[in-house]
Order: C-alpha cells, then structure tokens, then sequence
C-alpha cells in the first residue's frame, strides 16, 4: 500500500521506515531540503539502534523514499500521516502551527478521497480541527476523513517498539478510513483498538501522564525511604511484583526529562484548565519531578560542604541510555547547576557529547573524550544517565584516578556492595549511603545482609508485553576487571 509520511522527524522516519518494512510503499515528506538531502545520500540525522540499517535497506529495495513535495505524497498515496513537531509554548500549552500549516498544505492539493492521520502527539479535539481546517482550505470539495493513531515509541528502543507493538490504537469515526487503517497495520499482527478520534487522542496523553505519575511516585517515596532508612528498589520490587502495579517505571533517580513526558504533561495540564476540569495531580507530579533533582543536588552539596571550585565528573548527558538526545535532560540541568554553583565540571556521554558542544547548552562545561578520562583527579563522580556503558567501567581504576572517592549515583546503577569493597564513599537516590570499609560505619549505614537474601534480581514480570525497565545492578569485581569504554 502507498503510504505518505508529512516530517521526517524523530516519530516520522521511524514509523516510515518499518511501514517500509512490512512491505508498503512509503513516501517521507520534509520541509527540510538539507535533510531530505541527507537522507536521500543515506545520512540518518538521529541516533536511534538499528534505523539506519533499517532505512537503507528499504530505500535499496524502492520501499522508501523522500521528497520535499506535499503534493507528490497527496497524489500518489492513499493515507496521509501528519508527524509533524507539536512543540510546547512558554505557559505548557501547544504550539499547533506545524499542524494546521500541513493541513493547509494537504487541503491546497488534495482532490480524491484520502485518510489523513494524526501521528503527532496532540490535544483532544485536535482532529476536528484539522477536519476544519481542510476543508476550509480545500477548493475543489475533496472526499477525506481524518483519524487519529498516536504512537508509543520510546527512544532507544523505537524500531522494535513499532514492529512489535502491544497495542495500535486507532480512533476513527469513518468505517471507510478505518478499513484503509486496518490494512496499514495487517501486516503487524497485533490487536488494534479502535476508538473515537477524541478518545484516541485522550489516550496518548493519559499514557505519558501516567508514566510520569509513576516515577514521581517512586520519586516521592525515594524521599521518604531516605529519611526513614528504607531502601526504595525492594520497595519498588515489593510493590511492583503486584501484577496490577507492575514493576516498569518504578525505577528511583533524578526523574523524567526528554522530549515528551515535560512536554505532554505540561500540555495536559493546559488542556485540562482549557476545558474546565484542571488537572491537578499532574501539577504534584510535575512538582516532585523538579525537587528531586533540587534534593539531588542538596545531597551533593551537604556532602561536598561548598561545591565552588570543586572538580566534579559527571556521566552521562543524554536523557536517558542509548539515544542521542539531550533535550530536556535532567543531566544537562544537573551539570548547568552544578556549574551554577561554581564547580568545575568534567562530563563524558557515549552519545550525548556532540549535540551539548554544538547547542553549547552547558556553557563552561569541559567535555571528555571517555568515562575514565572524565574523573581523573577528580573530587566527585555524579551518575546522570544509566548508560550500561558505564556499568562496564573498571571502577577500581576510576577509584585509582578520582582524587577523592565520592560517587553519587543519581540512577542507583552501581552494587553498594562493590562500591563499598573498592573503598567508594557511595550515595545513591532512596537508600541508605554506603561508606568505604574501615572508614567508620555510622548509625544510618545498612547491616550487610547475605546476597541470597537480597531481592537483587527478584522476577520482574509485567502484566504489559514490553520488557520491564527494571535495571540489573552491575557486580563490576574489585579488582581484574579490564572492561573498559575509556575510547580516548
Ligand atoms: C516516552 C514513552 O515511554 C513512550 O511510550 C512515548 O511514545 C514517548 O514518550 C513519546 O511520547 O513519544 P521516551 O520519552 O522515549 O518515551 O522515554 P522513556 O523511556 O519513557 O523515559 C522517559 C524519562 O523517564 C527518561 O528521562 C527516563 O530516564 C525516565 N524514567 C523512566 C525514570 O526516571 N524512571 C523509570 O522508571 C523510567
């Protein structure tokens, strides 16, 4: 089936590539003339596992294409995707211009009937909308319908998210676009939901709102297992064995940033006092989310006494492992407060180096060129992102290089035990610090319990078909691990 895809962004290429895949015809659309240029010479502008492969392959078989033409997509292809940016305003709301200029631009060329599907991330009644604006627009009384298919991919893990989805959600009020819909999709063999427009567009929404609630509320709660000696992981591990709460996204740190959940429940909130019913609890979510790393960083800082001058390596910049992307990371608001505050601060991400040197979105910060180079001589280590990468360092060499060995784990990604053998002073988010052997165990220090009595790696099933994002806690060994990811 002819498929045409408006952005070429993030949600666009990933969806046209495995549209691709799957045996469609797929045309990606782009305002971007440098970046259909790239990618008609096979240049992926993001970092994302396994699409370039997935790209070339498709263009090689005559699958995927680009253009910089609407019309050409119009014309040729039954069902129209919107992907454009929906970008936040100042005061959370969303900016809709991307939206209604496409929907301008497909009414000014559209002349048989067509689906024209939302993909980007929108308001309610966002459908109705477009539906306006088309026809509105459309001078020669076009057949269309518009139908709403918001997506659920997560980055670093996009590709197998949209080839293996466990659940498409179509809304759609045309038995006639819905048909087109459902072939699209055949070839994925998963359940689809069919819904109304508005309900669909509620949905995605409501999805990012309630993961976010839930690491806000393991957030809330790493708060309280701190001050009460608790430790939230087997907390997290207790609650999360419940098949009704699962155990995904209950993973205690400095809190969500990327692209969307800031920005989708910023929306929300907006959405909500626009149509009367104020959304109030996502206020609270969104409040937690940003003291967490305030009370990160007072850790820090009642720790280290004055963070002035101090040399402090960070790991990790990107929002989260395995992307590129450091748009709204909390690694990147960390390193700008503790630059802020005046230490000198040295930080190494294995992807996320070349975007925050081009944007120069932490001004003053020195980049290193791998993980051990960033804490040489250093006074503190602070983990921002888990990059398994990270895991696999020999931290008995990170102990030889640091000048002092305090580590403050924002991710909980390190075993306490290890730490605490190689001689780390060991802070982590929601239990209890860990002091180098010999140095003195104060009253809050935990009792060692033996590792079979742990809930270290207790079962981590999830009612959902994803993989649970529960994280292995690295055994990194004190000493004769030469696994290294030092690349300078
Ligand atoms: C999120 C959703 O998971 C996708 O389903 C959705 O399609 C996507 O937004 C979107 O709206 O486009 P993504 O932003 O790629 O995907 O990343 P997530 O894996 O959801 O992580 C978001 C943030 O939450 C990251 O900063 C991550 O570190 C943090 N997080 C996640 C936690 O702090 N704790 C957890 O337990 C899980």
């Amino acid at each position: 089936m002819k498929i045409a895809i408006v952005g070429s962004g993030y949600v666009g290429l990933v969806t046209g590539a495995c549209f691709a895949e799957v045996g469609h015809e797929v045309v990606c659309i782009d305002n971007d003339d440098r970046k259909i240029k790239a990618l008609r010479s096979g240049r992926i502008p993001i970092y994302e596992p396994g699409l370039e492969q997935l790209v070339q392959r498709n263009v090689s078989a005559h699958r995927l294409s680009f253009t910089g033409s609407i019309e050409e997509g119009v014309d040729s292809s039954p069902v129209i995707f919107i992907a454009v940016p929906t970008p936040p305003q100042a005061d959370g709301s969303v900016d809709m211009t991307y939206i209604e200029r496409v929907a301008r631009e497909i009414a000014s060329v559209l002349k048989e009937y067509r689906v024209i599907v939302d993909k980007s991330t929108v308001p309610v009644k966002t459908g109705e909308k477009v539906a306006d604006t088309i026809r509105r627009y459309n001078k020669v009384n076009g057949e269309f319908d518009v139908v709403s298919n918001p997506e659920f991919l997560r980055e670093g893990c996009a590709v197998a998210d949209l080839m293996k989805p466990d659940r498409i959600v179509i809304g759609s009020n045309s038995e006639r676009a819905l048909a087109i819909m459902k072939r699209v999709y055949e070839p994925f063999m998963t359940p689809i939901m069919v819904t109304d427009v508005n309900s669909a567009e509620l949905i995605k929404h409501a999805a990012n709102s309630f993961l976010a609630l839930k690491i806000s509320y393991i957030n809330a709660l790493s708060a309280i297992c701190e001050a009460s000696g608790a430790d939230v992981e087997k907390v997290a591990d207790g609650i999360g064995a419940d098949k009704r709460i699962g155990r995904s996204f209950l993973n205690a740190g400095l809190g969500y940033g990327g692209s969307c959940f800031p920005k989708d429940i910023a929306a929300f909130i907006s959405i909500s006092e626009q149509i009367g019913e104020p959304f109030h609890l996502l206020r609270e979510v969104q409040r937690i989310n940003q003291h967490q790393r305030e009370r990160f960083l007072k850790k820090v800082r009642d720790t280290l006494w004055v963070l002035k001058e101090k040399r402090i390596a960070v790991w990790g910049l990107t929002f989260k492992p395995d992307t590129d992307d450091v748009r709204s990371s909390v690694a990147v608001d960390l390193v700008n407060d503790l630059i802020r505050e005046g230490a000198h601060v040295t930080a190494y991400d294995p992807k996320g180096n070349q975007k925050v040197h081009e944007f120069n979105l932490c001004p003053g910060v020195h980049l290193a060129s791998s993980a051990l180079d960033a804490v040489r001589d250093a006074e503190t280590l602070v983990l921002a992102t888990e990059w398994p990468d990270f895991a696999a360092v020999d931290l008995a060499e990170v102990h030889r290089r640091m000048h002092t060995p305090i580590v403050f784990d924002g991710r909980n990604l390190f075993d306490p035990d290890t730490m605490r053998d190689l001689g780390f002073q060991y802070y982590r988010v929601g239990r209890p610090p860990t002091k180098a052997n010999g140095s003195g165990l104060s009253n809050n220090d935990p009792v060692r319990i033996p590792i079979a009595m742990e809930s270290r790696t207790t079962p981590v099933q999830d009612s959902s078909n994803r993989p649970v994002t529960k994280r292995p806690r690295y055994l990194a060994k004190a000493s004769g691990s030469k696994t290294s990811v030092d690349r300078s």
